[in-house]
């Protein structure tokens, strides 16, 4: 390890070397955004089309902001600061640095709630494969069938049964029923041991482990798929653009939201891993070179396996849907379909926990810095507390699992605040600071310097970007998750997807559908409430109806629990952010501004 000791006896840590660095931030990076969520995101937008707002996304808002945010990172570890409110109040001293600081903390923290679940699904898988679990399941699914659509069915059903014995969501309590508990308690200590081992002899020495492994790794089932006979269908199908979805907002949206959760920039995590670095250490070519590892990983290796293998193997209608259901039931049944199968299921699994984790840890140090700096927390101690923290926090998730209501919501609402923290963070780069003063410091140490219409990018272009998104946004989701939280709407509706059904085939001469099927739903329902007794065809359906209604409302009422959790979290890490500015972060930025250090 090397450390820089300051005259106050405040030891700073830096990086090992440049590879060391861009692998830990590649590591970051890369992760189950990269292999599972974009194909999925992909193919259901759009496909080859989506590609134009992706790339445009990169440019225009990845690529900015990352340079911001490892130039106000290094900026911040000038003042002893490795955590976002302490970086963020050295360059800021008001308060409002302090909610984006709260901000930069509460984002990677909440989605380590979310994450070490599914990285405990992919270990689940992993283990599965290389057991031969998987190959009795399906041999046991497929006995005695001969036709072969009858086959790809039943090795898709048994996939998903696996699915959701695992991941619990036909009920709540019930990711608590197999060994999934075991698994993520093993990812808990995993994760916890490498970051207690510090910045470079853990998150560094891990991630020059890991991240050539699993790219070796990718390259191999890479190959391996692109030898297939007829694989050029399937990689048509992933890339040939369908032109119509360019005209579709969503589309965009999607498109950014996927930047920022694959290169985990705009809420902290950079921040954190580039305060890390020297004064003079490069920024502009590291932070590209980072970037540049992950799109190969997410566009070329994520991009070109999943989709089109699932394509070739299981047809189209198979090979679209979900994310979780393209990663997590699609993919482990081509694998039944290919030689060698169990092998490369396992390979692949295992590459996705390997990746979960890199990515894991740069969601923790963030926290375990704050706790360090703020609060002059010993390792143990903050490892300790944190390891509390989100244990805690992870708790409702993996209780209420039943339609992955509470990981859902919570996604949606970290998708948001990356958005909310990437908009402050370019807002008070480029107005701030200064976008010009921003862009010199940027090129301070670098091997290349900046383009110079980058000023003009980050003060109005990527600002402007990230303005729309959010209004669109507000617009297209928002409206969804809120009515998400609402038991009585969500129950009413659940009451009516029951008795559609049956009242369109009552009335099945007349050939309701649309508008008009929905009027004569609410008027035979409608009913009900004004105390008059449902016809008798219908009246036999109440029980699925009322059932159907307990459920959806009590989903609601998860959805608004992990709502207010988040918000008191967030005033929590607030107050934290706010105590600590007052103290020991004011105390140490009071002290290197004594030493003369300062933003030039
Ligand atoms: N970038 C990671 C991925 O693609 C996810 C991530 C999100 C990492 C938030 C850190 C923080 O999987």
């Amino acid at each position: 390890m090397t450390t820089s000791g300051s005259d106050h006896g405040h030891k700073q840590e830096h990086w090992g070397s440049k590879f060391g660095v861009i692998l830990a931030v590649a590591g970051s990076a890369v992760g189950l955004g990269n292999f599972l969520r974009f194909p999925g995101v992909a193919v259901n937008n759009g496909g080859g089309a989506f590609m134009i707002p992706y790339i445009l996304s990169f440019l225009l808002l990845g690529v900015p902001i990352c340079w911001c945010e490892w130039t106000m990172g290094r900026l911040g570890g000038r003042f002893g600061q490795n955590n976002g409110p302490g970086v963020m109040y050295a360059l800021w001293r008001r308060g409002p640095a302090k909610g984006i600081g709260a901000l930069t903390l509460f984002i990677p923290v909440v989605v380590y709630m979310y994450y070490v679940v599914i990285e405990a699904w992919c270990l689940m898988y992993a283990i599965e494969f290389f057991s031969g679990g998987f190959a009795d399941r399906f041999a046991e699914a497929t006995e005695g069938l001969t036709e072969e659509k009858e086959v790809v069915g039943a090795v898709v059903g048994a996939a998903g049964e696996f699915f959701s014995s695992t991941t619990g969501d036909t009920h709540n309590g019930g990711m608590l029923e197999g060994n999934l508990l075991y698994a993520i308690l093993a990812c808990f200590i995993v994760n916890f041991i490498i970051i207690y081992r510090g910045v470079t002899k853990g998150i560094e020495s891990f991630c020059k482990v890991a991240m050539p492994l699993l790219i070796l790794s990718a390259c191999v089932i890479l190959v391996r798929v692109l030898t297939l006979k007829g694989i050029s269908s399937g990689l048509g199908f992933m890339w040939n653009p369908n032109w119509s979805a360019l005209r579709n907002p969503q589309v965009w949206l999607e498109a950014s939201g996927q930047i920022f959760f694959t290169l985990s920039v705009g809420f902290g995590l950079i921040l954190c891993y580039s305060s890390y670095l020297r004064q003079d250490d490069d920024v502009v070519l590291t932070s590209l070179s980072a970037s540049s590892t992950n799109e190969f990983c997410e566009v070329i290796l994520g991009g070109m396996i999943v989709v089109p293998t699932a394509f070739l193997f299981l047809g189209a209608e198979n090979a679209t849907g979900g994310t979780f259901s393209l990663g997590f039931f699609t993919l482990p049944s081509i694998m039944h379909f290919m030689p060698a199968g169990n092998l490369f299921g396992g390979l692949w699994f295992g590459l996705l926990f390997l990746a979960a984790v890199t990515s894991s840890l740069s969601m923790l140090q963030p926290a375990i810095a704050f706790l360090e700096n703020g609060f002059g927390l010993k390792r143990t101690g903050s490892v300790v507390l944190l390891g509390a923290i989100t244990a805690v926090g992870a708790a409702p998730i993996v209780y209420y699992s039943r339609g992955l209501t509470a990981l859902d919501h919570t996604d949606f609402w970290c998708n948001l605040g990356m958005i909310l923290a990437a908009t402050a963070q370019v807002i008070l780069f480029g107005w701030i600071i200064g976008a010009e003063r921003g862009v010199r410091e940027a090129n301070r140490g670098s091997d290349f310097p900046m383009p110079k219409f980058m000023p003009f990018v980050l003060r109005y272009i990527t600002p402007t970007f990230l303005i729309i998104v959010l209004v669109a946004w507000g617009y297209t989701k928002l409206p969804g998750y809120i009515e998400g939280m609402s038991p009585a709407t969500r129950g009413t509706n659940a009451v009516m997807n029951v008795y559609t059904p049956v009242i369109a085939e009552h009335f099945a001469d007349e050939n309701l559908e649309g508008e008009a099927l929905t009027k004569r739903v609410r008027k035979l329902v409608g009913r009900e409430g004004r105390k008059e007794p449902l016809p008798e065809w219908l009246a036999v359906h109440k029980d699925a109806a009322e059932e159907a209604r307990k459920a959806e409302s009590s989903d609601a009422k998860v959805a608004r629990l992990v709502f207010i959790g988040l918000i008191v979290l967030y005033l929590l890490l607030l107050a934290l952010a706010d105590i600590a500015c007052r103290n020991n972060i004011g105390k140490r930025i009071a002290e290197a501004e004594a030493r003369g250090v300062r933003l030039e």
